[in-house]
């Protein structure tokens, strides 16, 4: 293995969650080749160009094709347990995985099955040592409410220890503005103790997020970020303390900032909203949450205090229960 620079391998060291980061993002690619191959399933584009991606709308069909390869109990199993692996290694102490039911097509009808997968995977990394994960199941952007409402009650029946909230991903622009169309199954979700987490602002500008916060009634906000270009929207965040799970990256990589330089995660932070540091799709994206958490320290010349700061909001933020949190901010005040 590659020697670590010091500065990735101290900031693998600070205490720290995970609060945005999908399991439909954590395949690697040699995985997939094997996969696809024992299927007899041609791969997209070869292995070298296999995670070049046009934007989110080719992305999110890539994960459509990726998840279709997984047919088995044990195959998802061990995705839960190899993201807790892949958690570990970045130093990460608590995880909240985005996990959504509609890119897995062998699956469908069967979301039972899958949380009891995901779950033995989960069981079977905690007792290995590895970090605690909690799962938030997450509807698409493209869906109809009634498919809203058929996922919540299922949840709300199934009541899933491992199930700590409901999401929603997917692409707001070619869906349109859908908060009024979801926000009937988020108020019950809400009412029956799940929390909620909700893109918005990557593809849909500040209204989405508005929207997300009002509509939505959002504990937590993936992305965010286009939340900048209204000074409102901005002013609300901070106000009511509502905290973004930025991820770099992603936004790169996904076509929403041409580079780093040009993103807005300082000047939201400096604004007053609380933001943590996160890696998406870690995998597709060839990234790592200490890389992400460097390459911010780099671009915004973050201090100790800064990088304490930022890994503090992600613990307050994460859904974990109490005593994970209290140990990990425990952890965070000897770093
Ligand atoms: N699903 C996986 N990654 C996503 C992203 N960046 N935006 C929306 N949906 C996603
Ligand atoms: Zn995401």
């Amino acid at each position: 293995m590659e020697p670590m620079p010091a500065s990735l391998d101290r900031l693998r060291r600070l205490p720290r969650a995970e609060v945005h980061v999908h399991l439909e993002g954590c395949f690697d690619a040699a995985l997939l080749e094997q996969w696809s191959q024992r299927f007899g399933e041609s791969m997209p584009r070869p292995r070298e160009s296999l995670f070049r991606f046009e934007g989110l709308a080719d992305f999110l069909e890539f994960l459509d094709w990726a998840c279709g390869l997984v047919r088995t109990s044990d195959e998802l199993s061990e995705a839960a347990y190899a993201f807790a692996a892949r958690l570990h290694g970045s130093g990460g102490g608590y995880g909240d995985l985005i996990f959504n039911p509609t890119h897995w097509h062998h699956w469908h009808g069967r979301l039972p099955q899958m949380l009891d997968a995901l779950d033995a995977g989960l069981r079977a990394a905690e007792q290995d040592g590895l970090p605690p994960v909690g799962l938030c199941v997450s509807l698409l952007r493209t869906q109809s409410a009634q498919a809203a409402a058929e996922l919540v009650d299922l949840l709300l029946t199934l009541r899933h220890p491992r199930v700590v909230a409901l999401s929603i991903d997917g692409n707001e622009a070619s869906a349109g503005r859908t908060g009024p169309r979801f926000a009937g199954a988020f108020r019950r979700a809400g009412a029956a103790g799940l929390k909620r987490t909700v893109h918005a602002g990557e593809s849909s500008g500040p209204e989405g997020v508005r929207d997300a916060v009002v509509l939505l009634g959002a504990d937590r906000i993936d992305h965010g970020v286009r939340a900048i270009e209204d000074a409102a929207v901005v002013k609300m965040l901070a106000e009511r303390g509502i905290p973004l799970g930025v991820c770099p990256t992603s936004n790169v990589s996904l076509g929403v900032y041409r580079w780093l330089a040009e993103h807005p995660l300082e000047r939201l932070r400096q604004a007053g909203v609380p933001i943590s540091i996160n890696t998406d799709d870690p995998a597709l994206l060839g990234t790592s949450l200490e890389r992400e958490y460097d390459l911010c320290r780099a671009a915004s010349a973050w201090s100790d205090d800064d990088l304490r700061a930022v890994a503090r909001t992600s613990i307050d933020a994460c859904f974990a229960n109490d005593d994970v949190k209290a140990r990990l901010r425990a952890a965070l005040s000897r770093w």
